[in-house]
């Protein structure tokens, strides 16, 4: 008899949503996290506290940019970034604590440790060995290195070590134009910094709607941000005091040197595999150093499964979640299932841009007939009176049938807003099925229903 139905390797969003849903679903379950709290990387290093001093910062920033204009007078806000740290911290431990409230609620033992997997159905921890008749893979990933950047969290540092750093750069280079690496940037560029952003291709965000990508560079240069394109870093050198950077030039392979207090790594994260004991125990990997899964999250080896970073498809905690709860759902005999067509991507600047489906340069290259519904928020009197008029809410349905099959937002509330799409693409929703929908007023919604109307006989607004 096996100690457990389920162990999970891996206390992240995407293992411990795994465990919670198969204690629910009535299977002994385990959940091995060797981090001192439950959440993983998205909650202890990154998600959460990089939201928390995201909300801070454009809170600062706010104080400075409209309070007078909207009859707010007084001192002006100063930064006290120990004190932002403990606010940071604090958001991550109540979290931390509720999903050990969550699993003693459903009954999930948390074993305390490393795991590895250590024969056929067994897991070790420590000095312990416990046996499961399902194991799943769920240890996520770590951040890229980068050939002549070392890393010391202190000056060179990844998403991690910008989380804890003692005093605001003067100058930060970023190398990569990514999520981490325009989220982390937007925190320090408010709170003073001067950031310059090195990004190897032409474009920022890579895989976003191209539209999305130039408003949002054009945005974020207006904000300060310096940018240096079409420029791989080759190095960065540690003096005294500074930091130099090396990065050449892709179009003539020159190369330029800039000086920096800071330097943030955001080339990417890589699937987090080492010790495991995944090639002793057969399991089959991809080329790319993932977990090979079929499309049903089973590895090839029976009764070992893996979900979210460690696997294909984008690095979201969310879809690890998904994944999470499909497999349990699978294991428990139902029929869980993800549709990879609709996972959002958001970016939590200010403004925040938010995706789902395809972009306009996807259904250029797969030939498909589609029509654009376009939306400025400047025509969204909500959006106006926050002074967020700048961005816009972009939907792409198909010429015929109206189905949507993308939506492209940079705007207010663009993370909140791209779920009412998510909903109507699961349901199979036509941009009518939108437009005809009564939103209420204000709100910034009703940019998400003008540009549904657009697909149609038009907006009204603009
Ligand atoms: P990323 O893959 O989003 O971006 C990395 C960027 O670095 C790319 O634009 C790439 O072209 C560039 N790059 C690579 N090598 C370079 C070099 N030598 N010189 C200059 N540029 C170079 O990776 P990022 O931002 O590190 O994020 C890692 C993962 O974490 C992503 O999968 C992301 O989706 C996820 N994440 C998601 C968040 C969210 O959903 N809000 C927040 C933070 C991370």
């Amino acid at each position: 008899m096996a100690d457990y139905d389920v162990i999970v390797i891996g206390g992240g969003p995407g293992g411990y949503v795994c465990a919670i849903r198969c204690a629910q679903l009535g299977l002994k379950t385990a959940c091995v996290e060797g981090r001192g709290t439950l959440g993983g990387t998205c909650l202890n290093v990154g998600c959460i506290p990089s939201k928390a001093m995201l909300h801070a910062s454009e809170m600062y920033h706010e104080a400075h940019a409209h309070f007078d204009e909207m009859g707010l007078k007084g001192a002006k806000p100063t930064v006290d970034l120990p004190q932002m740290l403990t606010y940071k911290q604090s958001s991550v431990d109540s979290n931390t604590k509720g999903i050990e409230f969550l699993f003693k609620k459903n009954k999930v033992d948390w074993l305390q440790g490393w795991g590895k997997i250590a024969g056929n159905g067994q897991v070790q921890v420590g000095d312990e060995t416990h046996t499961a008749k399902n194991i799943v893979i769920a240890t996520g990933s770590a951040s890229a290195t980068l050939k002549g950047v070392e890393v010391d969290e202190e000056r060179v540092v990844t998403s991690t070590g910008a989380l804890e750093l003692k005093e605001v750069p003067k100058r930060m280079v970023v190398i990569g134009a990514g999520v981490i690496g325009l989220e982390m940037g937007s925190v320090y560029q408010r709170l003073g910094a001067e950031v310059t952003v090195i990004e190897f291709l032409d474009q920022i965000t890579p895989g976003m709607d191209g539209e999305i990508q130039k408003t949002f560079q054009r945005m974020l240069k207006k904000q300060g941000f310096n940018f240096l394109m079409g420029s791989a870093v080759q190095g960065v050198e540690k003096l005294k005091t500074k930091l130099k950077v090396t990065y050449k030039k892709r179009k003539d392979d020159s190369e330029a040197t800039i000086d920096a207090d800071v330097v943030l790594l955001a080339t990417g994260r890589t699937p987090y595999t080492e010790g495991l004991g995944l090639a002793e125990a057969g399991v089959e990997m991809t080329d790319r150093g993932q977990v090979k899964t079929d499309a049903h999250l089973a590895t090839n080896v029976k009764g070992i499964w893996a979900i979210g970073d460690v696997v294909t498809g984008p690095m979201l905690a969310h879809k690890a979640e998904d994944e999470g709860m499909a497999v349990a759902e699978r294991i428990a005999g139902q029929a869980g299932h993800v549709n990879y067509g609709v996972i959002p991507s958001v970016i939590y600047t200010a403004p925040e841009v938010a995706t789902v489906g395809k972009t306009e340069e996807q259904l250029k290259e797969e030939g498909r007939a589609y029509k654009v519904g376009k939306f400025p928020f400047m025509g969204n009197a909500r959006a106006k009176s926050h002074f967020a008029g700048d961005g816009f809410v972009k939907l792409l349905a198909d010429k015929d049938t109206d189905r949507i099959l993308g939506a492209h937002i940079i705007g207010p509330m663009a993370g909140d807003l791209i779920h009412e799409i998510c909903v109507g693409m699961e349901f199979g929703a036509a941009a009518e099925d939108i437009a005809r929908t009564c939103h209420a007023h204000p709100t910034f919604s009703e940019a998400v229903r003008e540009a549904a109307l657009a697909c149609g006989d038009g907006a009204i607004h603009a």
